[in-house]
């Protein structure tokens, strides 16, 4: 089959959806409330969703591996997070002061990850990356801040550099040349010139802040040391070493990527899982480091680092989902851990040896529970944000929509998959039955 035919087939069974999009293109610029959410020909409009199942206005059900962001570890409104939800929800939603619940949070997450003895709520990742780099220039007096070339933070002015290829090129309108200027990026997995370059501006360098596996910029695991190299010139120059563990963290480990790769960061953001399925976003760190933010001690502000939290930081639904999560994923990490970083081996290896069989030039790339495939024109291994937006995104963007149309199955188009607790092994064998269909159909082959 062509593209064609599988657009046509989408086309078919979305007419509510399309209907739909058009009249969201008169409200929201591009139709949409976030950039990555529109894809060709529109996207289709979901009006319920339960375990791995997403379901639109058409009737159409799909096998999600977007899940939410990936922030869905245990699927789309699990039992434990509904009820705990409904309780909730009868007690009120916004209380805008505090309340117990999130104690409990703040607890819970401290037993999963001792380097969090102080943390503080905010509503998004966006919202605790942009914290975290404003305590690393108050604590070091410093103002350059180091990222990966394609690293993705979230949607604060600061960070938003670097993110979108060509990577050389200014962001776009709208962002003030000025605060590029101190923003410096690293070439994600190649230690020797990120080295370099933080050589250059170590006297001036705030803190370096990386996410263990670049997650938006194409599912990019770590080479053995590059982290850790990294980690050992922010120690040895005063430099805070920042994790960004927003999908990694309680996804790779219940522990987070931290403990996978032997680091310890100085500040680490999360987000996502913790908020379970609500939102939220979290900076944690050391006693010392978070107490810069501290109103109390610091009454002065000159003396206080001003972060924020906002009107529904720590609202107690979101902490109540977040809490229910946590709680699940403490009494059943020992299933839930080993069962989806399986499946996702299982799905790596399975598309690998369909793509090899098939002589389609591929790499399928990920780690634990997380995957995604690169259509490539040559040998070359995909290692880095570059190696991914120089692949062949084109074909990338046709096997997802094959996926959707034909095969009842969600990737969002280019990005990443997660396998979710709710995921069997009958689901993989599935998407690599899809998978190997679609092959077979010739949609590869055509020019
Ligand atoms: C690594 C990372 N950091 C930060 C963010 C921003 O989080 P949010 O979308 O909640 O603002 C994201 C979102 O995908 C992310 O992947």
């Amino acid at each position: 089959m062509k593209y064609d035919d599988y657009l046509k087939k989408y086309e078919r069974k979305t007419g509510k959806s399309r209907r739909l999009y058009s009249r969201s293109a008169d409200i929201f610029p591009g139709g949409i409330s976030h950039n990555i959410r529109y894809f060709e020909p529109y996207p289709f409009y979901v009006n319920s969703a339960k375990g791995k199942y997403l379901r639109d206005v058409d009737g159409n059900r799909y096998t999600d591996y977007w899940m939410g962001h990936w922030a869905l570890i245990l699927g789309h409104s699990p039992a434990v997070v509904s009820s705990a939800l409904a309780r909730q929800v009868r007690n009120g939603t916004l209380y805008g002061v505090v309340n117990d619940v999130s104690v409990k949070l703040g607890e819970a997450i401290q037993k999963f990850m001792p380097r969090a003895e102080m943390m503080r709520f905010c509503s998004t990742g966006s919202e605790a990356t942009m914290y975290a780099v404003r305590l690393a220039r108050a604590k070091t007096g410093r103002r350059v801040i180091a990222k990966a070339i394609g690293g993705w933070h979230g949607f604060n002015t600061t960070l938003m550099q670097t993110v979108n290829y060509p990577y050389e090129v200014e962001e776009g309108p709208g962002l003030v040349q000025d605060e590029g200027q101190y923003v410096e990026s690293l070439q994600f997995n190649d230690l020797e010139s990120s080295l370099k370059v933080l050589e250059t501006i170590k006297d001036d360098l705030a803190c370096i802040i990386i996410e263990p596996v670049l997650g938006g910029a194409g599912c990019i695991p770590p080479v053995a040391g590059y982290l850790q190299g990294l980690q050992e010139f922010a120690k040895k120059n005063d430099v805070l070493f920042i994790l960004d563990e927003i999908v990694t963290g309680f996804r790779l480990s219940p522990n987070g990527a931290a403990s996978v790769y032997g680091l310890e960061p100085d500040l680490f953001t999360l987000g996502k899982i913790c908020g379970g399925g609500l939102p939220i976003g979290v900076v944690c760190g050391s006693k010392e480091l978070m107490s810069l933010a501290d109103p109390v001690q610091r009454p002065d502000k000159e003396a206080r680092c001003a972060i924020g939290g906002g009107t529904f930081s720590a609202n107690p639904v979101t902490m109540t989902a977040g809490l229910a999560t946590l709680d699940f994923l403490k009494k059943n990490k020992g299933s839930i851990y080993p069962k989806i970083s399986r499946l996702g081996e299982m799905a790596r290896n399975g598309l690998s040896k369909i793509f090899s069989d098939a002589k389609i030039p591929c790499r399928v790339t990920g780690t634990h529970s997380v995957f995604l495939t690169h259509f490539v024109s040559d040998d070359r291994s995909i290692a880095n944000a570059t190696d991914v937006a120089t692949s062949d995104k084109k074909k990338l963007i046709q096997y997802h929509m094959a996926l959707m149309a034909e095969h009842g199955m969600f990737f969002l188009p280019t990005k990443m998959g997660a396998v979710s607790y709710v995921h069997e092994e009958s689901d993989i064998k599935k998407l690599l039955s899809a998978t190997q269909d679609i092959v077979d159909s010739g949609l590869f082959k055509q020019t």
